[in-house]
């Protein structure tokens, strides 16, 4: 038989993914498995957007195509709330709607990276990044983090080559909830504008942030040459409780935009008709539910840090400021317990402590977990008990 591509074979599966299997799996065989591996909130999609969302289905308003690009209302809901919370103008134009962020930075890829070409990921990172630079064919470049992990102009610019095009910038950040003050987004953007870099910002998680005013400064808002190198992208999974529906949207330069919108008109045509009224109705409703959902997710950060924290082996840079995830260092808990790689660890922990977390290899950064706390908080405490007397053993 015929061998599958060199892009297929180089695209490596998803680790969060493939660790929830295998939570699924145990769960399967009687095991009680709580599952710390996968990213997506724990609440159900508020009632007001899903009421929508049907009213739209009964009146037959969501049965045919729409435009590659979105529905207008929304690309424009995008545009307003910009306006609202950021102080960014942009048009209509320049927003363009696509089937969850993760297909808005895969199409993105495609059309900024030529073959060869580099892209700079600061470890830690989220997992699809370097898969979908490698589908473009790109290479993707990963750039080891200071002890906040967080990374600076000066490691960048040890990274660079001519080969680079673009560098990835995520705040907060997945897996470790690290958020980047407006000086340091500054001096990156600043780093990359200098080298007419394409900047990718990720900003799914900025209004999961818990102890300062929200959404957080997008980059959108540092003006000047650094928004016309700016490609902004989010989407309403995280923020709504909306993951299944996938509705995400990028936001930049107008001839990039197009050039997307192109490539998306061979890729799924356009987002879910019926997802896109939803995600309207989430942007331009209420955001009471997402208060509440921030509340509960701040309470159990509040909650399971400091036992976290308390762990043997395991040491935190800090408390994280926002998405929805903890990203210990544990070098130190792998040595105590015989563990060469943090693989092996997680697999102790999953068979031994029947916790499922996912190994930082998957995220440029071996020697971590990441571990989600979109669970409700007395699991979370129940699962920080069976660390610990893993830990303990
Ligand atoms: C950092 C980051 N970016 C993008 C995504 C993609 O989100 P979605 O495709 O659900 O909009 C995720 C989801 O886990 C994420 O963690």
């Amino acid at each position: 038989m015929r061998q599958l591509s060199q892009r297929a074979q180089a695209v490596r599966p998803s680790a969060t993914l493939q660790v929830s299997q295998r939570a699924r799996d145990l769960q399967a065989s009687g095991v009680d498995v709580i599952n710390l591996g996968l990213g997506q909130p724990d609440f159900p999609t508020p009632a007001p957007i899903k009421a929508d969302a049907i009213r739209a289905i009964e009146a037959n308003q969501v049965d045919g195509y729409t435009a590659t690009a979105g529905i207008l209302p929304l690309r424009q809901a995008v545009a307003d709330r910009l306006a609202q919370t950021q102080n960014v103008q942009v048009t209509a134009d320049q927003v363009v709607v696509t089937t969850g962020a993760k297909l808005a930075l895969y199409a993105l890829f495609q059309v900024l990276v030529n073959p060869g070409d580099e892209v700079l990921l600061p470890a830690p990172y989220w997992v699809s990044y370097a898969e979908q630079v490698k589908l473009a064919g790109g290479r993707p470049v990963e750039v080891a983090p200071t002890a906040t992990l967080k990374v600076t102009p000066e490691q960048l610019a040890a990274a660079i080559t001519p080969r680079t095009v673009a560098v990835v910038l995520n705040s907060p950040q997945n897996p470790s909830g690290v958020v980047y003050t407006p000086a340091e987004l500054q001096a990156l953007g600043e780093w990359a504008v200098q080298h007419d870099l394409w900047i990718i910002a990720d900003e799914i998680y900025g209004e999961l942030v818990y102890d300062q005013p929200t959404p957080i400064p997008s980059m959108l808002t540092l003006g000047g040459a650094i928004v016309d190198h700016t490609i902004v992208v989010n989407g309403v999974s995280k923020t709504y409780a909306m993951t299944g529906w996938r509705i995400g949207y990028a936001v930049g330069p107008q001839p990039i935009m197009t050039s997307l919108t192109q490539a998306l008109s061979h890729m799924t045509g356009n987002p879910a008709a019926v997802s896109q009224v939803a995600a309207l109705s989430a942007l331009t409703g209420s955001q009471n539910p997402v208060a509440l959902m921030k509340a509960s997710f701040k309470e159990r950060l509040d909650a399971i840090y400091p036992l976290l924290a308390a762990l043997p082996g395991f040491r935190l840079p800090g408390k994280p400021a926002g998405a929805f995830y903890l990203f210990p260092d544990v070098q130190e808990a792998m040595a105590l317990k015989q563990c060469t790689t943090t693989d092996q660890l997680v697999n102790r922990i999953l068979e031994e402590a029947h916790v499922a977390v996912v190994a930082g290899e998957a995220f440029g950064l071996p020697g971590h977990l990441r571990i989600s706390y979109a669970t409700d908080k007395a699991t979370l405490l129940t699962a920080l008990d069976r660390l610990k007397k893993f830990m303990q053993a």
